[in-house]
């Protein structure tokens, strides 16, 4: 059979990307958040380790805060200090070490108005109070997500310290051993919110039209690129729409795009929702695939997609009918972390270098 092209391997800047099968970032919620807040444990080594030694070629590790109000809950790891440099450097190490090419990226992000929440499996749910150690959390405006907690507005000097937060969690991240970097500009949290029309509804130079919405998360990438050596790949994250004006968010996430591009944005994953409780969502499989190769026919760079893709067959028609370059592997990955081998069987392929976690098959019978 001819290779696959799940695994055909892509080129971003100076890092060659094995294969198309990649790991969408996911919040492990495992930090110990009154001993050692932010730094990634034995739970995130063991967690990213399997999808490295299972075969992934990237894996984008979750969610990590540039500051501790940036956390989605106090369980988040994080990017604001230097004894979490050496949490995730054991990691990138442990990944590194393996001979089967597998490569690491790290999500930084900031929560924005969704910050200081439990947990989604915590009996308590929704806010954290600040007597359980919650936080007051910023926005674009004051008005609060759902029933989350009222953020407050943020003046000039708060937006001018997220821009160096991202800034200095990239030079961490770098430091930490990262192969590239992924910012998250998707559901819901600070920068997704400050590009949706929905919930920017500031009149300042930070909102009142496309041009002042799109001002803070490319602002973030000028200040992030910085940061990074020109051969590392910088991945955007962004929430294409929250489904209540498609088209036109398509449009408004194309110009993004675009422009995100021309500042050295090598990759854009494409996701979506997350801004507005009531968005008329039907998840089903692939159901973001579409969002996707829509983006992909109007900008230059590699597309990602994601969203209920869990089969070795279905990952390869995405890819064989260019709707995407490459595909996000979510919750299939969690419930199988050598998902890479499963699909590589269904598709008929030996994997070559996952040994040894090989496929049975009754001519290797021990
Ligand atoms: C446990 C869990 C944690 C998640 N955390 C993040 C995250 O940190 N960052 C992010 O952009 N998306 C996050 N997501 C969304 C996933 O990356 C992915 O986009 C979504 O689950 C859809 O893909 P799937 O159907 O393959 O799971 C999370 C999803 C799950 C299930």
């Amino acid at each position: 059979m001819t290779k696959p092209m799940l695994f055909e391997p892509l080129q971003l800047r100076s890092l060659e990307v094995r294969h198309r099968g990649w790991v969408s970032p996911m919040c492990q919620y495992s930090c110990d958040a009154d001993n050692a807040p932010g730094v990634p444990n034995d739970w995130h080594l063991v967690h990213l380790g399997s999808l490295a030694t299972g075969g992934a070629a990237l894996i984008v590790a979750e969610a990590t805060a540039v500051s501790p109000v940036g956390r989605i809950s106090p369980r988040d790891t994080g990017l604001w200090n230097d004894a979490q440099i050496e949490g995730w450097r054991r990691i990138t190490d442990f990944v590194h070490a393996q001979d089967n090419g597998a490569k690491i990226a790290v999500q930084i992000a900031h929560a924005g108005r969704k910050a200081s929440t439990y947990p989604p499996f915590a009996e308590e749910g929704g806010y954290v109070p600040p007597e359980r150690g919650g936080w007051q959390t910023l926005g674009p405006t004051d008005a609060a997500f759902g029933n989350d907690a009222a953020p407050v507005a943020m003046a000039e000097e708060d937006i001018n310290g997220v821009i160096r937060d991202f800034a200095s969690a990239a030079a961490r991240a770098v430091a930490a051993g990262f192969d590239a970097l992924e910012i998250h500009g998707a559901h819901g949290y600070l920068l997704s919110s400050f590009l949706s029309p929905l919930v920017n509804t500031r009149s300042d130079a930070w909102g009142g039209s496309d041009e002042g919405r799109m001002r803070l998360p490319l602002a973030v990438i000028d200040a992030v690129r910085r940061e990074m050596p020109d051969g590392m790949p910088l991945l955007m994250r962004i929430s294409a729409t929250d489904w209540h004006d498609v088209e036109g968010d398509l449009l408004r996430s194309i110009e993004f795009i675009q422009r995100a591009q021309e500042r050295g944005v090598d990759l854009v994953d494409v996701s979506s929702g997350g801004n507005s409780r009531q968005a008329p969502i039907r998840p089903g499989p692939g159901y973001q695939t579409e969002l996707a190769s829509r983006i992909r026919a109007a900008v230059d760079i590699p597309v990602g997609t994601v969203g209920m893709i869990t089969d070795g067959r279905q990952a390869e028609l995405i890819l064989r009918t260019g709707q995407a370059d490459g595909v996000f592997i979510g919750r299939a990955a969690l419930a199988d972390p050598r998902w890479w081998q499963r699909a590589a069987h269904q598709l008929g392929y030996d994997l070559p270098w996952v040994p040894p976690y090989q496929w049975p098959q009754p001519q290797n019978a021990y």
